[in-house]
């Protein structure tokens, strides 16, 4: 009876309402793939605008898949998904029913900890939170709820629109709560990875640092961003170079990742090496060459390989 049971607790409340806080970039993908995937979704911005462009979104991205899947009635099946999608500003609404919240909401502990405060007051006891930071302590936001909430507490880290999640789980994230998360991750067609609570997760811990390297090198005039990316690619086989990667995440949010990581080194949670300021990078920031997002930084926007 006992491995019955334990049987039942490793398997985890079932979710199959979700809402969703942000409806940004993330928050907007992750209640698309739960809508094609059979959840009931509530979508919760602070502004109607917001919600009205996550929406906005949400139907192109449908429209491109439809055209593959469903050539011959692209609006039925985008229709066919939006009907599982509602939105409303009132956050206490959006989580009355919920069984999971996932928050993609600005990257600020502050604001998120407010939302989840506010939160954990009105879900149901039984809601599970995830939070989709990408370079915030997940348990330091989750001490925003009671103890009962946090054993339900994990980051849920999406990628989109890659396949990888990662769960984080805190030292507080019960089995049952990881279970749900992977059960609802898999349906949502997504591969889960499980990890600890620690600066950068899996993939930015060794992306990010490899990304700083690349750009001290280039710094240190060893090689050019051309032939770094080039050699990464046809040497490694990675199908993007550092550079070409750099441009596409972005360079304002490397900067504002490899500082965060300046003030976790201070308290011994990542080297110190690794996280040394790069003049170069701040620079390139500063003259407002941020990658794609601003039509220029390491490459011009008409450079095409990425
Ligand atoms: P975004 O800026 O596109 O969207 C954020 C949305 O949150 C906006 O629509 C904003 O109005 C809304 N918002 C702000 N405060 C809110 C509140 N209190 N309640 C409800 N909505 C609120 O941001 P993006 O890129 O979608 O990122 C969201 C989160 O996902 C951040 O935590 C970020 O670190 C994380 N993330 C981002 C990735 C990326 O590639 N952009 C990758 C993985 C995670």
């Amino acid at each position: 009876a006992s491995t019955a049971m334990m049987g039942q607790e490793a398997k985890g409340p079932k979710v199959e309402r979700m809402t969703v806080f942000g409806a940004g970039l993330m928050g907007a993908g992750i209640a698309q793939v739960g809508a094609q995937n059979g959840l009931k979704v509530v979508l919760s911005d602070v502004t109607d605008k917001a919600l009205e462009n996550g929406l906005t979104i949400i139907s192109k991205s449908l429209a491109r898949i439809a055209k593959k899947k469903q050539p011959d009635d692209i609006e039925g099946f985008t229709k066919a998904v939006m009907k599982n999608i509602e939105t409303t500003t009132d956050a206490t609404k959006a989580v009355e029913n919920a069984d999971l919240v996932v928050e993609a909401i600005i990257e600020s502990l502050k604001v998120k900890r407010d939302l989840f405060g506010l939160l954990d007051k009105t879900a149901k006891e039984s809601c599970i939170f995830a939070s989709n930071t990408s370079s915030l302590s997940v348990k330091e936001i989750a001490e925003s709820c009671q103890a009962a909430r946090r054993e339900k507490f994990a980051g849920l880290h999406f990628f989109n629109p890659m396949k990888l999640v990662e769960i984080i789980r805190t030292s507080e994230t019960s089995e049952a709560t990881f279970q749900a998360l992977r059960e609802v991750t898999v349906q949502m067609k997504k591969s889960p990875v499980s990890c600890k609570d620690t600066p950068g997760f899996i993939v930015n811990r060794l992306l990010v640092p490899y990304m700083l390297e690349a750009i001290r090198m280039v710094e240190r005039g060893e090689a050019t961003p051309e032939d770094v990316d080039t050699a990464m690619k046809l040497g490694a086989g990675y199908p993007m170079g550092p550079f070409e990667l750099l441009d596409f995440v972005g360079l304002d949010t490397t900067s504002y990742i490899s500082q965060g990581w300046a003030e976790k080194a201070e308290q011994g949670l990542i080297s110190k090496e690794l996280v040394q300021p790069i003049p170069m990078l701040e620079e390139m920031v500063k003259e407002g060459r941020m990658g794609r997002k601003s039509g220029k930084g390491f490459y011009d926007v008409s450079h095409d390989s990425c």
